[in-house]
């Protein structure tokens, strides 16, 4: 379809029919949309905002942290979460120290440990999905969804909580913060009842924390429970609560999906699976990430950041798209279109492991880039490796794509066949 001849022929004054067909073609037509864009209209103003889709300019967006803030979700980030958080400020404001500590709380250091966890966690789970001897079984709610789950309770520190009210939460607060474009109340309050909830069994925790003697479980929570930092900082436990529940809102929904549509990606690529399918076995996991992360290139878990403009920008100065941005304007970053930015990326329709990391931008990029990278490094591919390390356990033939939302913004259910029986795994 010739999106931007449909959309030009809808008068200017029709804004719901514009964004109506605008919103569509997000969900059904992403790809082409953000291929016609970058070829005719690479800064396309609309009214729900400026998506930018040339790779250039969306890297200009997210490294001016101080024009593009992220005053667009930061706010109802901050009323789920109930106190500043590192991806709801902006440098001057708080977010400089908030990353320091995220940096220093989140170090590369883990990501062995976390790499071991992670395989553990998923092969007990995979055995008990065969072990119930069914043909089938649900990747997203017997398997990504509890494995993150179980990961934030052993890595992170939410030490006795349970998996639903884990999962269950933090899909409610991340769809009123980053998917609620038209401030639905209802979701908004689902989201900070649910931050709440989160807040007072974390509460629980650390107090129980606070009373035991000694220095407490090895975890993300135990190292921020040791961290003394000058009191004027602010960082008392109301704050160690905030940041953890907000790590955990960065990492529970987001693994889930990537583990399904990283599988999803490399399924309907008969070829590339069989190549992953040996890598998996190799026992050179670096060469095996790079299937996974080219997988979620083509499917990533954020699309699009929204920033919001604070003061007039010329966006691509010199070039023959430079455009002015004006002060107020809502600014969407389209990640998933500058990764297929063919004057940038070398073939990004081929499927190539290994591409620069620059042109791989599914953990964000700039001030506000993913501060959990190096666990969500280890933590998605492995999830993924010890999938294909059980030969029967694939998506259905035919239903490679049939990952099912059940009216969320969340995949679901992907149904994948149960094959062999438990205890295969390598
Ligand atoms: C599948 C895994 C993950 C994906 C795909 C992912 C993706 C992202 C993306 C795209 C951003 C940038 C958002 C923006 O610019 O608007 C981001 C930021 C962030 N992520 Fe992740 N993430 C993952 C895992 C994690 C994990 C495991 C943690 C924590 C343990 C985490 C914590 C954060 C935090 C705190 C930020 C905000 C950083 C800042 O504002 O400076 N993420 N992530």
């Amino acid at each position: 379809m010739d999106f931007l001849a449909a959309y030009d022929a809808i008068p200017d004054d029709d804004v719901p029919q514009r964004v109506g067909l605008l919103r569509k073609a997000m969900v059904a037509e992403k790809a082409s949309l953000f291929a016609q864009l970058r070829a005719e209209r690479p800064v396309f103003s609309t009214p729900v905002g400026v998506f930018v889709t040339r790779h250039p300019d969306v890297l200009e967006v997210l490294s001016a942290p101080e024009t593009f803030t992220v005053g667009v979700f930061g706010p109802a980030l901050e009323d789920v979460l109930g106190a500043p958080f590192v991806l709801a400020r902006d440098n001057a404001d708080l977010h400089w120290r908030e990353r320091g500590y995220g940096q220093l709380i989140l170090g590369p250091e883990d990501a062995p440990r976390v790499r071991e966890l992670t395989a553990s966690i998923a092969d007990s789970l995979l055995d008990e999905a065969l072990a119930r001897g069914t043909d089938t079984f649900d990747l997203i709610q017997d398997y990504s969804r509890l494995a993150a789950a179980r990961i934030s309770v052993a890595y992170l520190g939410f030490t006795g909580i349970d998996e639903d009210t884990l999962h269950n939460c933090t899909r409610r607060m991340q769809w009123a913060f980053a998917v609620n474009p038209d401030r639905n109340p209802e979701i908004h309050a689902a989201g900070v009842a649910a931050g709440r909830e989160l807040h007072d069994r974390v509460a629980e925790v650390i107090t129980g924390r606070r009373a035991a003697s000694g220095d407490g479980p090895d975890d993300v929570l135990g190292r921020m429970l040791r961290t003394r930092l000058p009191a004027e900082y602010g960082f008392d436990d109301e704050r160690v609560n905030a940041n953890l529940v907000g790590y955990l809102t960065g990492s529970q929904q987001n693994i889930t999906q990537c583990v399904a549509t990283a599988v999803k990606e490399l399924t309907v690529r008969p070829e590339v699976l069989a190549e992953a399918e040996r890598a998996a076995g190799n026992g050179d996991p670096a060469l095996f990430d790079s299937y996974v992360w080219e997988a979620l290139r083509f499917h990533p878990f954020v699309p699009v950041t929204p920033r919001l403009c604070v003061r007039d920008h010329t966006l691509a100065a010199g070039t023959e798209r430079q455009t002015v941005i004006p002060a107020k304007s809502v600014v969407l970053a389209c990640f998933a279109s500058a990764m297929f930015d063919g004057q940038v990326v070398d073939a990004p329709a081929e499927f190539r492991p290994g591409r620069p990391p620059a042109h791989n931008l599914v953990l964000g990029y700039g001030a506000h880039d993913c501060l959990g990278k190096y666990s969500a490094s280890v933590i998605v591919p492995e999830l993924v490796r010890r999938v294909l390390l059980r030969p029967g356990v694939r998506p259905l033939p035919g239903g490679e794509r049939a990952m099912d939302y059940a009216g969320t913004p969340f995949p679901q259910h992907y149904p994948v066949s149960s094959g062999r029986p438990a205890g295969n795994a390598t």
